[in-house]
């Protein structure tokens, strides 16, 4: 019999943020390659329009729960749903983050004009959007001895990106809390749970369109300062982090746990000289 560590067929992934740009991408992906999807989310109305997509591509594939990830009640109400309406998930990909204006500088501000409330907003969604849900359902994982956990991390944690301090100051908390968690769960609960996290260069998406592009298209001053730093000369297309995704999330990465992997045209490796 073939022994497929890459199978993804009638696995049952859990996805945040999963009708955003990024996430939305990979649970078709992950769809079209044979898995179970479990969509949670804030708006009834997006989750109801992705689960009918996803369904004209494999029909009753997915499920989807409305919940807020800041919330922890609503988070654990949803994990007793999934524990008694789907049985076992083994796995979560955390994509849901955000940027709001405030706490994002202005060209012309300077760190002392930053919104401090908007900044711990986007530190929240950002790190905790991940942490709760992370700890929370990895309590089914921990029950099964199985799961894989891939967060999704930033080039905006190794070094300063300009502008989006709340941003960076989450992702590389969201580094350090892929590798605690790793070590934690791997020495308490079996070398079957583990956690990692991608770094995703620059993919042009719902929270950065308006940075990186202009009404016409055409790259903003900061989108060109990107390109001109990524050795491979353009952005990412979403479907570039389904290779990555589903390697993390499948038996052929069974060694692998508390990595943060690169994708990203080859950002991260250039000094910009
Ligand atoms: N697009 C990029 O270039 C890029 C680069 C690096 C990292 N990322 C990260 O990838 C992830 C996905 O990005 P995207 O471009 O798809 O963003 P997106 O805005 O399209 O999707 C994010 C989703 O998270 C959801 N969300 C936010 N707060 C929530 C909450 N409290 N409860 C439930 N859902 C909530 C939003 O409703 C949205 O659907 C984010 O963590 C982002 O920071 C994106």
């Amino acid at each position: 019999m073939e022994n497929n560590q890459f199978s993804l067929a009638n696995k049952c992934y859990a996805l945040s943020g999963a009708t955003g740009a990024l996430g939305g991408s990979i649970a078709t992906y992950l769809v079209q390659n044979g898995a179970k999807v479990v969509l949670l989310g804030r708006s009834p109305e997006k989750l109801d329009k992705k689960v009918e997509e996803l369904d004209t591509i494999a029909s009753g594939k997915t499920s989807a729960y409305v919940v807020d990830l800041l919330n922890e009640e609503e988070l654990r109400d949803t994990k007793y749903k999934i524990a008694s309406e789907i049985g076992m998930i083994d796995g979560l990909v955390n994509l849901a983050g955000g940027n709001i204006p405030g706490a994002t500088l202005k060209p012309d501000q300077t760190i002392h004009d930053i919104e401090i409330d908007d900044t711990r907003k986007v530190v929240d969604i950002n790190l905790f959007g991940t942490v709760l849900p992370t700890i929370i359902l990895s309590e089914l994982m921990v029950k099964q001895k199985q799961g894989s956990i891939v967060n999704i991390s930033s080039m905006a944690a190794k070094q300063t990106i300009s502008r989006v301090l709340g941003y960076s100051m989450a992702k590389a908390g969201i580094d350090i809390f892929t590798k605690w968690m790793a070590n934690e769960l791997a020495s308490k609960h079996g070398d079957k749970i583990r956690v990692n996290a991608i770094a995703p260069g620059f993919f042009i998406g719902n929270q950065n369109r308006r940075l990186l592009t202009n009404e016409d298209g055409s790259y903003t001053e900061r989108g060109n300062d990107i390109i001109k730093n990524t050795p491979m000369g353009r952005f990412g297309d979403a479907s570039e982090l389904n290779g990555m995704v589903h390697y993390l999330l499948c038996d052929a990465s069974s060694f692998v746990t508390g990595g943060i992997f690169d994708v990203d045209g080859g950002f991260s490796s250039f000094s910009g000289v």
